[in-house]
């Protein structure tokens, strides 16, 4: 039997390891009988010399099996999610979850907060006020069983390796591996019990993976895994290059989506990106009905299904009549606004959608430590958008801040140029090649 030492040797040299010697070491770990530092020293040495798919796959199984998952009362729908690894503006799964409800899928979601610079739907809907989104299984089974979807979150029956090990990970510089975050991903989402999962992998400016490259490396493990589990799934690659939407925020966020929700015209990435992702979660869901899937889905939004179904969840999960009735006023953004001009004309060629994310953490929409409350009321609201034309003196941005702010508060994000940018495609479905896919 391999001891702890053995393991990180072994991978410090690139060995691949068992399936049978990883359980017991992550078994080891939650019995106590591995140490913190052992793990650390393993996880470094993954981050630098990878994981196996096999590998992979025996961390997702150990990190499943650590908690408990969805019971599979299904209440005779297809069961279906979305995950997306996150970015600026990235607010579809509030729009999906009401809206494949009303098409007759169950949604289960564990959404999460918001990591680094990216925002999180659970800190987002926390604008909603008395909205309730910490649930054991069985409450979750009961307000699926009833509206189809709830906004829920990882509660600690679940998925608890992955727990520990992202602490660790997060306070030793061992988060950027592949096969780990393909492992705490899905550990999480197939708790869930699914019977189809669209993936939704960013790349630029704005998302963790910065070029197509990575993103397509951690999207093809993502997919590999997720089928071996047997999990119909699909993967699409979104630009992150500028926030998706309007609005960046949190509560201006669940705003923007409500807007979608009512049928009201939105930002057009925002609403392709979304319904692209619809599509996709419907036809793991109803995979062979021959239903014109896009066209149910423009109506239930036309019709206010789809936007009846948010105000079921909400109200199941805590928010008042009161609160429905008031929702656009609670939802507003902070009263300061800044508006941000350009110094001259040209065309958007480029945003830091990395610095936007931070800008949003410095008004005190996001956390800088664990412990940060959070202000639903910041947001930002983009007028211009990569591509279009710019005159010097004209609004490119409007920030909302709960304080007065002055320019000089602002960091330098746009960058302007002669010509207009090639704007390449920002949804592109993953096509899975290889195999024999190794970080
Ligand atoms: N999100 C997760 O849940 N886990 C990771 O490792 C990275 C992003």
């Amino acid at each position: 039997m391999k001891t702890a030492v053995d393991l990180i040797e072994a991978k410090k040299r690139g060995e691949t390891a068992s399936r049978e010697e990883l359980r017991a070491f992550f078994g080891g770990y939650m019995e106590g009988k591995v140490a913190d530092y052992q793990m650390s020293a393993w996880l470094m040495a993954v981050c630098l010399k990878g994981l196996e798919p096999s590998e992979t796959l025996a961390l997702t199984e150990c990190i499943i099996e650590s908690g408990t998952s969805r019971p599979k009362e299904n209440f005779g729908k297809p069961v279906v999610d979305k995950h997306s690894t996150g970015g600026v503006g990235d607010k579809p799964t509030i729009v999906l979850l009401p809206l494949l409800a009303s098409m007759g899928a169950l949604v289960p979601t564990l959404a999460g907060r918001g990591l680094g610079h990216t925002g999180g739907t659970v800190d987002k809907l926390e604008a909603i006020p008395g909205l309730r989104q910490m649930f054991s299984w069985e409450e979750g089974q009961k307000l699926l069983g009833e509206n189809g979807a709830a906004f829920m979150t990882q509660s600690d029956e679940v998925a608890r390796l992955d727990k520990r090990l992202y602490a660790l990970r997060d306070v030793t510089g061992t988060v950027d591996s592949v096969g780990l975050i393909t492992s705490s991903i899905l550990g999480k989402k197939l708790s869930e019990s699914l019977d189809g999962l669209v993936l939704d992998v960013k790349y630029g400016s704005g998302a963790f993976m910065r070029t197509y490259e990575d993103a397509e490396k951690l999207a093809l493990s993502l997919f590999q895994v997720a089928t071996s589990f047997g999990v119909r799934t699909e993967v699409i690659l979104t630009d992150m290059n500028e926030p998706l939407g309007e609005w960046a925020g949190n509560g201006v966020e669940v705003m923007e989506a409500v807007k979608m929700l009512r049928g009201e015209k939105t930002e057009e990435r925002f609403y392709n990106v979304t319904m692209s992702l619809a599509e996709a979660m419907c036809r793991l869901a109803f995979p062979h009905d021959g239903r014109d899937l896009k066209a149910e889905l423009e109506h239930k939004i036309k019709s206010g299904e789809a936007y009846e179904r948010f105000l079921k969840i909400i109200s199941a999960q805590g928010a008042s009549a009161e609160t429905v009735a008031k929702l656009d006023e609670i939802l507003a953004p902070a009263e300061h606004r800044l508006v941000l001009k350009s110094g001259e004309s040209g065309y958007l060629k480029e945003i830091d959608t990395f610095a936007l994310g931070k800008l949003l953490i410095s008004l005190g929409a996001g956390r800088r430590v664990l412990t940060d409350p959070i202000d639903h009321k910041p947001g930002l609201r983009f007028v211009k958008r990569i591509g279009e034309r710019v005159e010097k003196g004209e609004p490119i941005m409007e920030i909302y801040s709960s304080r007065p702010l002055g320019a000089e508060d602002v960091p330098g994000i746009f960058v302007l140029g002669n010509d207009p940018p090639d704007l390449g495609e920002y949804i592109r479905p993953l096509k899975p090649q290889a195999a024999n896919f190794k970080e």
